[in-house]
């Protein structure tokens, strides 16, 4: 296993840069999620560090050697893609044999890792059959098999889990994360799927137009978003951002005030801003039914039941918000209610930059 690096990596495709300034380590064993939105750079990323792509510019090394002119068959990598590219007229067995045939390998040492990868996968009942006589699930098991035979550094995954559907993908997380706990495996993983990226990753790489927006573990990332991108793609629902400006003990908007503890807006003071965003999550959101000193007043829009949680869209002067409750409770669109913060739980980002004050 090994260590990837990537300093100041750089790619465009004419004017535009689709990876910029990307600098990244990923630790020896590590499983890191390159997350974010559509054509944001995941992919080109990927594949620069595959060898798929030359760079424009910066360094990339796996395990202290510079691999920018290394051809990919030589970079010691296996990639796992979305549309799992088996061979559709070979059996599973000869689809994990193929590539290492290719390579010349020993009939016994092919054996002993078709063997093995069976066995971690649970797929050893399924090496006679072809492809299409398997489910998408058992599929995507045979292209993870297809990567461990080769014995990598590192794995590069790209969006490996999004062909399958919902039920089989959250099934398919737990085996990704297992495989990860028993191999140890240094994983490079790509999506655009935040809640992927949380349940799996040791850290993850948030990336908004080819720029690194944060690079932390999933709980730092969550708790302390470093921008208002980070903190509204991080989470669902969304992170509530709300304008408002500073005041003398807190904050406001149109029509409602908020006093904040006197650290907090010390910060935001310290900081100049003139505008700010006030960032709030669903759940730090207490609804009381009557006014109540500290609490504003806002205004029930809808209210989504789901099952375990409650969620209302909510009308905070000229914004809206989400707020959730227990099953239990009933509210009638219209409603008053009164939101009572969690000040611990309270982000303020700056309105000009968006970065976290
Ligand atoms: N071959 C290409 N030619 C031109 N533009 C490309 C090419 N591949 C990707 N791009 C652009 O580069 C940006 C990043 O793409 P990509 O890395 O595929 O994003 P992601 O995988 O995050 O969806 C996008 O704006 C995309 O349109
Ligand atoms: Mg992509």
């Amino acid at each position: 296993m090994a260590e990837v690096r990537l300093e100041n990596v750089r790619k465009g495709y004419g004017e535009a840069l689709a990876v910029d300034d990307l600098s990244l380590t990923i630790a020896d064993g590590e499983f890191v999620a390159l997350v974010g939105p559509s054509g944001c750079g995941k992919t080109t990323t990927l594949n620069m560090i595959a060898g798929l792509l030359e760079l424009d510019g910066g360094e990339i090394s796996i395990d202290g050697r510079r691999v920018n002119d290394l051809d990919p068959k030589d970079r010691d990598i296996a990639m796992v893609f979305q549309n799992y590219a088996l061979y559709p007229n070979k059996s599973v067995r000869k689809n994990l044999a193929f590539p290492l045939q290719m390579r010349g390998m020993a009939r016994g040492e092919i054996a002993r890792r078709v063997d093995e990868a069976a066995r971690m996968l649970d797929i050893g009942h399924l090496l006679e059959r072809r492809p299409r006589e398997l489910s998408g699930g058992q599929q995507q098991r045979v292209a993870l098999g297809r990567a461990l035979v080769r014995e990598p550094k590192v794995f590069l995954m790209d969006e490996p889990l999004s062909n399958l559907d919902a039920k089989l993908r959250v099934q398919m997380r737990s085996e990704l994360k297992r495989f990860h706990q028993d191999l140890k495996a240094t994983i490079v993983y790509v999506t655009h799927d935040q809640l992927e990226a949380m349940t799996m990753a040791d850290r993850m790489a948030v990336m908004h137009g080819g720029k690194l927006q944060q690079y932390d573990t999933p709980e730092r990332v969550y708790a302390h978003p470093a921008n208002a991108f980070v903190a509204s793609f991080v989470g669902s629902p969304a992170m509530n951002l709300i304008p408002a400006r500073l005041t003398e003990t807190g904050i406001a908007g149109d029509g409602w005030q908020l006093a904040l503890p006197p650290a907090l807006l010390a910060r935001a003071r310290q900081a100049g801003s003139a505008g700010v965003l006030l960032g709030v999550r669903h759940g730090a959101i207490g609804l009381l039914p009557a006014a109540t000193p500290g609490a504003v007043e806002a205004r029930v829009l809808t209210v989504e039941p789901t099952g375990d949680i409650t969620f209302l869209n909510l009308r905070l002067g000229e914004s809206a918000l989400v707020a959730s409750a227990a099953p239990d409770r009933h509210f009638t669109p219209g409603q008053p209610l009164w939101l009572e913060f969690d000040m611990a739980r309270l982000h303020l980002f700056d309105a000009a930059s968006e970065l976290a004050l």
